[in-house]
């Protein structure tokens, strides 16, 4: 194909894509079936086509309608090296839905769709607030909401949700406690949160939740502005005021509660599936202090449960891995898929809590690696023990095969997740 003519076919894809963002359709549903196969998993693992193109084309092309040009990236080190390269990829967004199709309320802002200058600017502010000292004076807290959480799944009779009594309310409310929201807005904070995850799990967020939530993030900001308290959007507000807008503010909080929420609950869900499996390690988390952190990070590494990186959007010509991407190439890099490259070391493909930990790409790398990724590791390391010694004798209320495990979605997680406590 003439370099015009892919170029025209491009910018008419574009502007179809452009049009069905405005009316809020949900991009992964224009995809065909055959791009969709990194999201896609037979319970826990990925389904075994992943490894299969791993092994016989670590950087590949996909077919995508509407003269795209993609790529998927499913090796360890082509995928770092694609996170890596900041500078010639961008993770803006309006790369793909154009700038008209997002109104300024609607943009999803943060870091995660931002690239530098501003991404390293908003990046900077943000960076102070998740060192381990800043959060540290989280970790007592967050023991109290697992065991208020605890209480309540104890008290209640027959069958729980451990989606909506452990492993949501975990990070919601650790969270509510990081950005500093009153507590007079915490029911509110509480009922957006699961509205954004009954979002999440569904279709995908679209736009317009992100609109309603940014409005909702905008009103805390505005009493924060008033009377700054002592967490993050409070000490952004009296360190930086000055720099940093309202909107920006609440992009920012947005993208901590989009990054933190979703992640995190599926981490522990799906966590304490692998826990109910397998009764040895639920024995030994459940007696050696020691054993979980080996544990989450082997957790981390096998779950991946965001399966694939925001989409990078090639600044210029760029090779990796031997193959030559073209500027305004999109790179998908499917993490899942580095994480059981062969490289990394032996059976990759299954779980092992004995192994010593191995790297992984769980977090994303280089400049966008996850600011969060510490936080998260707090809360799982407290979470599974808790959960194991409270109740010995947990075990799942349905059979197996019966659990609903989300079939598209760029966070892989359940939707419910049906336990008996004892
Ligand atoms: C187990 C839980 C978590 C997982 C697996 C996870 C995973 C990731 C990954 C893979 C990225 C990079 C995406 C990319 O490069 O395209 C990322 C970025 C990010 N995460 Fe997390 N995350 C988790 C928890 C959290 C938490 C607890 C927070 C905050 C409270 C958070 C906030 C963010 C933010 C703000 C970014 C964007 C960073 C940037 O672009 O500079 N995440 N996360």
């Amino acid at each position: 194909m003439t370099d015009l003519r892919s170029r025209v076919i491009g910018w008419v894809g574009r502007k179809y894509i452009e049009r069905k963002q405005k009316k809020g359709v949900d991009l992964l549903s224009l995809l065909p079936e055959s791009t969709l196969m990194p999201l896609r998993r037979n319970e826990l693992d990925p389904v075994p086509e992943l490894g299969a193109t791993r092994g016989t084309d670590p950087i590949a092309r996909l077919k995508l309608p509407f003269g795209l040009r993609a790529w998927l990236v499913t090796g360890y080190d082509e995928a770092k090296d694609v996170l890596a390269a900041a500078g010639k990829f961008s993770n803006d967004y309006t790369n793909l839905v154009g700038t008209a199709a997002m109104s300024a309320d609607q943009n999803p802002g943060g870091l995660g769709f931002a690239d530098p200058p501003d991404h390293t600017r908003l990046r900077k502010l943000l960076t102070p607030e998740f060192t381990m000292r800043r959060l540290s004076r989280l970790t007592p807290r967050i023991a109290e909401i697992i065991e208020g959480q605890l209480d309540a799944m104890a008290a209640s009779e027959g069958p729980v949700d451990l989606m909506q009594s452990y492993a949501l309310p975990i990070p919601s409310l650790t969270i509510c406690e990081l950005l500093g929201v009153s507590y007079d807005d915490r029911a509110d904070f509480q009922r957006l949160s699961t509205v954004r995850f009954d979002l999440f799990a569904g279709a995908g967020a679209s736009f317009g939740a992100i609109s309603e939530s940014l409005t909702y993030l905008m009103e805390i900001v505005k009493k924060q502005r008033e009377s700054p308290g002592d967490g993050l959007l409070g000490m952004l507000i009296k360190e930086h005021g000055d720099e940093i807008s309202d909107v920006e503010l609440a992009g920012l909080a947005d993208g901590v509660l989009t990054g933190g929420l979703e992640t995190t609950a599926s981490m522990l869900a799906l966590g304490a599936i692998v826990l109910l499996r397998d009764r040895e390690t639920f024995e030994r988390i459940r007696n050696d202090d020691e054993a979980v952190h080996g544990f989450v990070e082997e957790l981390l590494r096998y779950l991946t449960v965001v399966q694939v990186a925001f989409p990078r959007f090639a600044k210029e010509d760029v090779e990796i891995g031997g193959a030559r991407i073209a500027k305004g190439d999109i790179v998908f890099v499917s993490l899942s898929g580095a994480n059981r490259d062969a490289k990394l070391g032996e059976n990759m493909e299954s779980f092992d809590a004995t192994r010593e930990p191995s790297s992984h790409l769980a977090f994303g790398w280089g400049v966008h690696r996850c600011i969060g990724a510490e936080l998260a590791r707090m809360e799982l390391r407290a979470a599974y023990p808790a959960l194991v010694r409270r109740f010995p004798d947990l075990h799942l209320a349905v059979e197996p095969g019966e659990l609903s495990y989300r079939q598209t979605s760029v966070v892989y997680g359940v939707d419910t997740l049906p336990v008996l406590t004892h």
